[in-house]
């Protein structure tokens, strides 16, 4: 069957999407898996994260809009154990400029596909909006993961975020499924992030990963020198955890949603 492609979406900015995209690549490929991360954010900040600069090469702008086969779109990461296709500020563009292209929502999805057999996973790292780059990550992919920070308010914009899930399973792609909800950012030192994780729990039931990422230091350092947590800081509570998390993902694959 080949990859699963598995997109890491939340709207809300700054909950730990490109974190946990990043580190669950590195954990997969440390683990033998054959893993491909596809930045779709034009902030880059996964491309960045991985040491590599989008600029001067061909990325994820030029496979969904300059019809680059996505083969010659792929750079892998030094250090980790994982493949790249990089997003440069171009994609900014990209908004706008897929508005009148043909089949708009399917770009993604096409440029992806020829790509299953290479891969065990090919994991999606969103922009934070419901905009188009986003339905073409979820057009493309067969589940999300949806990390949830452990801060205040962390629900909001969840109903919105399942109420678009379902327009793009009845419109775009009626297998999309829900993988998984992973909580981030959690504190042990204030009440607030565990009455969080007991709120999200008691909304997403078994969705909810066992694995709770927790909040660290090491983590928000990492990207600044381009490595993941693995080689940053390895064998930390933050890559502990992220390593757990991984052997979560493996562990839901072969029960069929
Ligand atoms: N578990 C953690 N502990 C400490 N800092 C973290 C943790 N996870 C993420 N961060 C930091 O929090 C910030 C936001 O995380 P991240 O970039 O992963 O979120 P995001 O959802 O991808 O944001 P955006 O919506 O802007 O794409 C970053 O500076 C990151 O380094
Ligand atoms: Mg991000």
């Amino acid at each position: 069957m080949g990859a699963r492609i598995v997109t890491f979406v939340n709207q809300k900015g700054g909950v730990g999407k490109t974190t946990t995209a990043v580190s669950v690549s590195a954990a997969l490929g440390r683990r033998g898996q054959r893993v491909l991360l596809v930045d779709l954010d034009p902030q880059a900040n996964a491309s960045s994260a991985a040491g590599i600069d989008g600029r001067d090469r061909n990325g994820v702008y030029e496979a969904l809009l300059e019809e680059v086969p996505a083969t010659d779109c792929i750079v892998r990461v030094p250090g980790d154990q994982f493949d790249l296709i990089p997003s440069s500020s171009a994609l900014a563009g990209a908004e706008v400029e897929l508005v009148p292209a043909m089949a708009r929502e399917r770009r993604l999805a096409a440029a992806l596909n020829p790509l299953r057999d290479r891969y065990d996973w090919i994991f999606v790292d969103c922009p934070p909006s419901l905009g188009l780059l986003t339905i073409n990550a979820l057009t493309a992919s067969d589940s999300v993961v949806i990390p949830v920070q452990c801060e205040y308010m962390a629900l909001e914009g969840l109903s919105r975020l399942m109420e678009t899930l379902e327009l793009v399973r009845r419109a775009l792609n009626p297998g999309l499924s829900v993988l998984g909800v992973v909580l981030t950012m959690f504190d042990a030192r204030t009440r607030l992030a565990q009455q969080v994780v007991d709120e999200v729990r008691g909304h997403f039931t078994t969705q909810v990963f066992q694995t709770v990422i927790p909040r660290a230091v090491r983590l928000s350092e990492a990207p600044s020198h381009g490595i993941s947590i693995f080689q940053y800081d390895p064998g930390g509570r933050a890559a502990t955890a992220y390593d757990a998390l991984a052997g979560e993902l493996l562990g839901r694959v072969e029960v069929p949603a």
